[in-house]
């Protein structure tokens, strides 16, 4: 009897002992617990950012959005430079901080004369003399073509320029920026050939076509500003925007060709470019120039509007684009700011290769 009741006594104790263990277990979780929440773990930001990022660590300091939170882990250093996609990391990236430049430095007149005729000689030399040689051009696209019926659009394939690697690792981007006029000759060939083509024209149906797998046509102009906001937004004119503009919306921070026929608004598109920093981010440049009036916005007596065209061309040498061909094009008027003079075309094709981008 008694041993029974000592028994019984003796279980009761230890189920009172474990229940305390549990309660002072679930205590001290609870306020670890309450204690972390409490506390944000140390260096962790909240960034917002696009859609589409190739590589999320190095857009980190592009323009916010409302799509998409991303956390990104801060490091001591500015850390988050180009990490990663291998042969791009030669690419520097476009610091933000940077201020944007207002005005373009012109160069010195060619002559104390002002003379249209030195700034003429100058600038013709300029266009018709290549500053580095390719052995490897390409014209009119990668997948070969008739040479007869289509432009001159070159690209550089030599090993040295990053772009005959970024084909083969079926990296490459090609942004073309159009008036709706040209074939589509160059960009259905660099699609065939592995690139993602992304033709900007303004004329077709719907805001966005995808044609086989790696062409895009997008209905937008490239325009050296972006559209007033306080002007009413005329339909045609909404789809207007600079070139950096669309390169932050669609998430892309490089362009390994740009190809660009303007029909005379290439000055001020090149001067945006140039102002903006924004040229930093292309391989290599296809433009073809109009030489038969000043241009779009471009003013001043001719000697001047020579010496701007020139001064362009000059900082594009100042950013180490290298020119690698050229070509003066016989089938147009052969004009030069409305005169037949200097022996000159209304046209020229002319390519540069990026040489910070090798
Ligand atoms: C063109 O204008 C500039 C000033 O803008 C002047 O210095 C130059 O002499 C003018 N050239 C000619 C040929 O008149
Ligand atoms: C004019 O240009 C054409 C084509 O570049 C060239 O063949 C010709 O020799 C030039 N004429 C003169 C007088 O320089």
């Amino acid at each position: 009897m008694l041993g029974r009741e000592v028994r019984l006594r003796w279980r009761a104790c230890t189920l009172r002992l474990l229940a305390l263990c549990l309660a002072v277990l679930l205590c001290t979780h609870l306020s670890t617990e309450l204690r972390r929440k409490s506390w944000p773990p140390a260096g962790l930001l909240v960034k917002v950012r696009d859609p589409g990022i190739e590589v999320p660590s190095k857009r980190v300091e592009e323009v916010p959005s409302k799509r998409q939170v991303i956390y990104v882990r801060r490091s001591s250093s500015r850390g988050v430079n180009n990490g990663g996609q291998g042969s791009n990391s030669a690419v520097h990236r476009r610091d933000p901080r940077k201020p944007v430049r207002w005005h373009l430095d012109l160069q010195p007149w060619a002559s104390a004369s002002h003379s249209l005729n030195d700034e003429a000689a100058r600038f013709l030399n300029f266009i018709s003399t290549s500053q580095i040689s390719c052995t490897h051009l390409v014209k009119n696209g990668v997948i070969a073509q008739s040479e007869d019926t289509v432009k001159p659009w070159t690209i550089c394939l030599d090993d040295k320029f990053n772009l005959v690697h970024q084909i083969r690792n079926k990296q490459c981007r090609v942004y073309s920026l159009g008036l709706g006029e040209d074939d589509n000759i160059f960009e259905i060939s660099m699609a065939n050939g592995g690139c993602e083509v992304h033709r900007f024209d303004p004329s077709i149906a719907s805001a966005h076509i995808h044609e086989g797998d790696r062409l895009w046509h997008h209905r937008l102009s490239i325009d050296w500003r972006d559209p007033n906001p306080a002007i009413a937004t005329h339909r045609s004119h909404s789809n207007t925007k600079k070139l950096g503009t669309i390169l932050n919306e669609f998430g892309h921070w490089k362009i390994d060709v740009l190809k660009a026929d303007m029909e005379s608004a290439e000055w001020k598109i090149l001067e945006n470019l140039i102002l903006e920093g924004v040229i930093e981010q292309i391989g290599q440049l296809v433009l073809e120039i109009h030489l038969h009036w000043p241009g779009f916005e471009v003013g001043g007596n001719d000697s001047s509007v020579v010496r701007y065209w020139y001064s362009l061309f000059k900082e594009l040498e100042r950013k180490d684009f290298k020119l690698f061909y050229t070509h003066k094009d016989l089938s147009k008027p052969q004009m030069f700011l409305k005169k037949e003079i200097f022996n000159a075309s209304s046209c020229y094709t002319l390519s540069w290769v990026n040489t910070r981008w090798t």
